[in-house]
Parts: C-alpha cells; sequence; structure tokens
C-alpha cells in the first residue's frame, strides 16, 4: 500500500480488497457508487486483468460505469443482466442492524434498485460509517422536480409526527442550481440528527407523492466489511451472526492506485 495514502483511503481500500473475494466466476455483481465503491471497481478489475476473472458488472451510476469500463470490467444494464449474484457498495451510516443511509453521493436510487435485485448485498466501509443510531448524516430523498417545494413541505410535515431529534429539509445544490440524479430528480437531505424508527420513517417517506426513493436501507444488506488503516478489516454477517477479524496483506500493484480520484 503506498505509504500517501489517507488513513481513511487505507480503510476504504483494505475493505474493498477483502470484499471482491466474494466475486466468484461467472456472476453478476452490481456496483455501487461512491469513493468506497471506487476502490471496490479498481480491485475487481485487477482481478478481471490478472485473473482473467469473468464476470459482468451493473453499475449504479453513470460514473461507476465510466471507471468500471476503464479498468476492464464488462458492464451491462440491469434490465439485461434481471438480477444479480452480489452487489457491494459504500454506504453514509450503518448501525448493528446493517440497517443503512445511503446517497451521499446522490445515486440512492439506482443503488436501491440494483442492491434489491441482488441475491447479497456487502457494504465497504471504514469504521466511522459505524452508529449507534442512524442519522446524524442527513438522509438524502430523491424527489421529482415538478412541485419540489409542495414535496419538501409535505415532508417536513410528515416529520412532525416521527421520532426524530430534527427536521431540516434542504434541497442539495451543484453551485448554484439544483443537483440533478442520473434520472434527472432533485435530492433533498433530512437533516434530523437522531432517526428512532427507520423502517416506519421509509415506510412513510415513499407514502408522499412527489418522492421517487429514500436513502435508508432496510434489511437490504446482508454483510459489512469494516476496514481499519493499519490492514485490519471486520467481517460481520447479519444472516449467519458472525463476526470475523482479517488482515489484508499486500505489495503495491501496477495501476490499483493510478487513479485516485472519484
Ligand atoms: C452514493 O450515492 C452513496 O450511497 C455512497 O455509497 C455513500 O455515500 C458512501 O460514499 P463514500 O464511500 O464516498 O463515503
Amino acid at each position: 500500500m503506498p505509504a500517501d495514502l489517507s488513513p481513511i483511503d487505507k480503510a476504504k481500500f483494505v475493505a474493498a480488497k477483502r470484499a471482491v473475494d466474494y466475486v466468484q466466476p461467472g456472476m453478476k455483481v452490481g456496483l455501487g457508487t461512491g469513493s468506497t465503491a471506487a476502490w471496490m471497481v479498481r480491485c475487481l478489475g485487477e482481478r478481471v486483468r490478472e485473473e482473467g476473472l469473468r464476470i459482468v458488472g451493473v453499475p449504479t451510476s453513470t460514473r461507476t460505469a465510466e471507471l468500471a469500463r476503464q479498468v476492464g470490467i464488462t458492464v451491462t444494464s440491469l434490465d439485461d443482466a434481471k438480477w444479480l449474484d452480489l452487489t457491494i457498495d459504500g454506504a453514509d451510516e450503518f448501525d448493528q442492524n446493517l440497517a443503512l443511509i445511503k446517497g451521499g453521493g446522490a445515486a440512492l436510487l439506482q443503488e436501491k434498485i440494483v442492491a434489491t435485485a441482488s441475491d447479497q448485498m456487502i457494504v465497504i466501509a471504514d469504521a466511522a460509517k459505524e452508529v449507534a443510531q442512524l442519522g446524524a448524516f442527513p438522509l438524502p430523498v430523491e424527489v421529482i422536480p415538478f412541485g419540489w417545494q409542495t414535496t419538501k413541505a409535505l415532508i417536513e410535515e410528515t416529520l412532525v409526527a416521527l421520532d426524530v431529534l430534527n427536521r431540516d429539509v434542504s434541497l442539495r445544490m451543484n453551485g448554484d442550481r439544483p443537483l440533478l440524479t442520473d434520472e434527472n430528480n432533485y435530492i433533498v437531505d433530512l437533516h434530523l440528527k437522531r432517526i428512532g424508527n427507520p423502517r416506519q420513517l421509509a415506510l412513510v417517506l415513499n407514502q408522499i407523492p412527489g418522492v421517487v426513493e429514500n436513502g435508508l436501507f432496510i434489511d437490504i444488506c446482508d454483510i459489512v466489511v469494516i476496514g481499519h488503516a493499519d490492514g485490519r478489516v471486520t467481517v460481520r454477517d447479519i444472516n449467519e451472526g458472525t463476526l470475523t477479524d482479517d488482515r489484508i496483506e499486500f505489495a503495491p500493484t501496477d495501476n490499483i492506485f493510478a487513479d485516485l480520484g472519484d
């Protein structure tokens, strides 16, 4: 591992490196979005190039699709693949039940569709993403641009009756314009500080007209691989009820570290 990688990148890298061990020849694999998922795509590309691993990847965003192609992974659409063996993705927060907040990178809609269409979802994360209770990270909600201010007002009104600590809702911007998702929708971020009942919140939000999807992933993630900067990885499997420690030993490879942008 190059010494100049930041501790957080080392942690993300080892989580990604460990997670790609789950990928077997012939699998259809959902490819997540974000800085941790980008490490996973690079590690998977390395296996494709060096081992001749034959897999098909289904990206969850245009930027992941671009990176996957760059590193040599064959990419297809979810409609072509239909059902996937495995999805590996990052998360903004996860709790002890492996409930997640996702969407910090604005790709939550495709991420949720792809993860739900997979036999198994593995989340890769650095240890800072683990929380006792979800909600410190603002919860992203994808909304239709038409009437978005009304949708935002309805979300605010709905939050009054729910077990959350704070109720600020903001439109995510890209410079002086609303950020557009890959589906040409907007993202509103719910600054809740604490989510008492994630399952209820996820259900209620999706009942509001104009809401396309929310960033709470409940009962979707099976395994979390937590990376640490010193090379340790902890694997928690919610179905098996196991917690195992591992260590990634590796030598710097040819070009996996060449492109560090996400
Ligand atoms: C993308 O929309 C998100 O769901 C990401 O998976 C999440 O934000 C984690 O991103 P990082 O790995 O960059 O922290």
